[in-house]
C-alpha cells in the first residue's frame, strides 16, 4: 500500500536529522528512512563530480526501501546534483532543503538583505542567491562559507570554545552588511544555532530550512492522498556508510529520543 511507505531522506551525516526532527513533528505517523553517508561526510568541501557521483549511490541505497518521496535533507546535494536525484528517482517526488529555506528567508526579510551560510560548494554554487532572486530579484544575498562547522557538529561541539571562535571568524563578514536574516544553509548548522545566533547578535531572523520542508512534504503528500493513515508513532529506520555507534551517540545528543538501531550499509 503506497501510503504506508516510508517517507526517504539523506544527508552527507548527522545534519539531517535536523530534517527528520521536523518531520516527525509535522508527520508523525509517517515512517521514515535516513541515511547519512558518514564514510563520506565532509561533501561541501568536494568537487561537483564527486558530490554528484556521492548523490546518486545515496539515492540508490534509500530507492531500495521504495519511499514514496524523497527528500534531500542536504543543501549541498539540493545546490549541485537535484537533478541527478530526481532522474533516479523517476515519478517519486523529491523535495530539497535549498528552495524551501530560500523561499523562508524571502518571507521574512524586511530590508531586502539576506546572508547564506553554506559549505564551500554550496556557496560557490551561487544557488541560494539564484533561488532568492528568482523569487524577489532586489534581494541583495551576501553568502559566507563555513566549513569548520560540518566537522564541529559531527564532533559534537555545540557549545565548544572552537565552536565559538571559528564562528566569530566566519560569521564577522557580516557585521557590515546590513542582513536583517541569516539562511542557515546547511543542515548540520542548526546543530549549533546557539552558537551562530549568540554570535551573529539580535535583530536577525535565523532561517532553518527543516520546518519549511517538513510543511511541504505534507502540502504534497495531502495533496497527493498519500499521508499514512494508521495513527502509530515510528522510530527512524537509520542507515549509515561508516560507524553506527558514533551516529548513535550524537543521534542520542541531538534527538533527546529513545535510540533506534543503526543500520551500517555499504556505498
Ligand atoms: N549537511 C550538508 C549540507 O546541508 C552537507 C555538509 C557537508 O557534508 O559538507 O550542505
Amino acid at each position: 500500500m503506497n501510503r504506508e511507505r516510508p517517507i526517504g531522506i539523506f544527508d552527507s551525516g548527522i545534519g539531517g536529522l535536523t530534517v527528520v526532527r521536523a518531520i516527525q513533528a509535522a508527520l508523525p505517523a509517517e515512517r521514515i528512512i535516513y541515511f547519512g553517508d558518514t564514510a563520506r561526510v565532509p561533501y561541501g568541501p568536494k568537487s561537483q563530480v564527486t558530490i554528484r557521483k556521492y548523490a546518486s549511490d545515496d539515492i540508490s541505497i534509500l530507492m531500495r526501501y521504495q519511499p514514496k518521496i524523497i527528500i534531500v535533507a542536504c543543501n549541498t546535494v539540493s545546490a549541485l546534483a537535484l537533478d541527478v536525484v530526481e532522474h533516479a528517482c523517476g515519478n517519486i517526488p523529491v523535495i530539497g532543503v535549498l528552495k524551501a529555506g530560500a523561499k523562508l528567508a524571502v518571507q521574512a526579510t524586511k530590508n531586502r538583505r539576506i546572508g547564506v551560510i553554506g559549505t564551500q560548494a554550496t556557496v560557490s554554487s551561487n544557488a541560494y542567491a539564484c533561488a532568492i532572486n528568482s523569487l524577489n530579484p532586489e534581494i541583495e544575498v551576501v553568502s559566507q562559507a563555513c566549513p569548520l562547522f560540518v566537522p564541529l557538529a559531527e564532533e559534537g561541539f555545540v557549545d565548544h570554545p572552537a565552536t565559538k571562535l571559528i564562528a566569530r571568524e566566519y560569521l564577522s563578514e557580516f557585521s557590515n552588511a546590513g542582513i536583517d536574516t541569516l539562511v542557515l544553509g546547511c543542515t548540520h548548522y542548526p546543530i549549533l544555532r546557539r552558537v551562530i545566533e549568540e554570535t551573529i547578535g539580535q535583530g536577525i531572523r535565523i532561517i532553518d530550512s527543516a520546518e519549511a520542508v517538513a510543511l511541504r512534504t505534507k502540502e504534497l503528500m495531502t495533496e497527493s492522498g498519500e499521508l499514512n493513515p494508521f495513527r502509530k508513532s515510528f522510530a527512524p529506520h537509520l542507515l549509515v556508510s561508516d560507524l553506527p555507534q558514533k551516529f548513535s551517540r550524537l543521534y542520542q545528543l541531538f534527538m533527546n529520543s529513545e535510540l533506534p538501531d543503526v543500520e551500517l550499509v555499504e556505498v
